[in-house]
């Protein structure tokens, strides 16, 4: 009489069937999702590259690994009256193989690390006519601050990249280590207090990517996205030179209402920068290392209005573009139609409620002064 290999066989009948769907949650991450397997950039490709080529090393090992296993597990069971196994003490030949031949396997692994090591280091421009541009990413608690020194440019939430461009970025921070991620860009990099970090990049197709930090770095860590915008030159250069201009000075009366509320009773320029209000450029605040790390608290609003995200993510203007058309948000006499739906009020009422444990400190203000601060930010396009 044979005895069943697995007593409990008919379990698999369970067992796989669910294992084949619990596999369809993972194909709904489609679409909008970030991913290292759709790379836009060299430094991206070659990331992937190596993504894809220890997979293989690893499933070659998987399966041999597995096969002998298995092999074994059939070949040598236990059957009625076989007699006990012969027993053995060493064998050279077996122990050469196995240490030798995983060396092998180990030694390919850290040949194509070390060659993608030296890859990432040489990022080429596509086109000697675009020039390199230098950017500093600096990690907030929970935000992420751009700084673009020498087109002497701050801002937050959203990387704005000409295509093509080979890109240096300084990873600043002074709280905690954070971690830099596109990963349809690039791959992680730590930003560490302490310890100025840098990576060199190239965004080459145009459209918009996700970011995120990839390092735990306090309760709000979760919440601390941004964009990557890459546009063509020409675009590229057109937000460039918005953004150099200082912030415009509103005309409506409710906006101006509202910038008396900014630099007076909101207290908001204890952490906030608007250029031409209270600072006088964008440089203005920056320490001795010339980036912007150890300057104000909060980001920099001298164009709010033209930012897709808030704190990190948490709050998208609801057209997905930016703060001056989100519908939610439109004044109507001086008053919002529905306050609890426009994001910018929320976060002007209550801030701790819409991110717990963040920076973002506002005093008791009343409705009519908040419709006043949402006009004024609307302005500063
Ligand atoms: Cu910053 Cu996690």
């Amino acid at each position: 009489m044979r005895m069943p290999i697995f007593r409990g066989m008919k379990h698999w009948g369970k067992i796989i069937p669910a294992v084949l769907l619990s596999s369809l949650l993972f194909a709904a991450c489609g679409g909008n999702s970030p991913t290292i397997l759709n790379p836009t950039g060299p430094v991206a490709v070659h990331e992937a590259n190596f993504f894809w080529f220890i997979l293989s090393v690893a499933t070659v090992v998987f399966v041999i690994v597995e096969g002998l296993l298995i092999w074994s597990i059939i070949r040598y069971r236990q059957r009625p009256n076989s007699p006990a196994p012969r027993q053995i003490h060493g064998n050279n030949t077996v122990e050469f193989i196995w240490t030798v031949v995983p060396s092998l396997f180990l030694f390919a692994v850290l040949g194509g690390t070390i060659y993608t090591m030296f890859n990432l280091s040489n990022i080429p421009s596509t086109n000697a006519s675009i020039p390199e541009i230098r950017v500093a990413a600096v990690g907030h608690q929970w935000w992420w601050e751009f700084d673009y020194p020498n087109q002497h440019v701050v801002t937050a939430d959203t990387l704005y990249l000409p295509r093509g461009a080979v890109v240096t970025m300084d990873l600043l921070s002074r709280n905690v280590i954070h971690s830099f991620w596109v990963p349809s860009i690039t791959g992680k990099t730590d930003v560490i207090p302490g310890h100025d970090n840098m990576k060199v990049f190239r965004a080459d197709v145009p459209g918009e990517y996700r970011g995120m930090c990839a390092e735990y770095c306090g309760t709000q860590h979760a919440h601390m996205n941004f964009n990557v915008v890459v546009l063509d030159t020409n675009a590229f250069n057109t937000w460039l030179s918005n953004e150099q201009q200082k912030a415009q000075t509103p005309t409506d009366l409710l906006a101006l209402q509202g910038q008396k509320i900014f630099t007076g009773t909101g207290g908001c320029t204890g952490c906030h920068g608007i250029v031409g209000v209270n600072l006088t450029s964008f440089d203005a605040a920056k320490t001795n290392s010339g980036l912007s790390a150890d300057a104000l608290v909060g980001p920099n609003l001298t164009h709010f209005a033209e930012r897709q995200l808030i704190s990190g993510g948490v709050l998208i203007a609801s057209d997905g573009h930016n703060w001056a058309n989100d519908p939610a948000c439109q004044l109507v006499n001086g008053q919002l139609v529905n306050k609890d739906s426009c994001g910018l009020y929320q976060w002007l009422h209550a801030p701790q409620a819409v991110k717990p444990g963040n920076d973002m400190v506002i005093g008791n203000l009343s409705d009519s002064q908040i419709y006043a601060l949402i006009a004024y930010l609307q302005s500063l396009k």
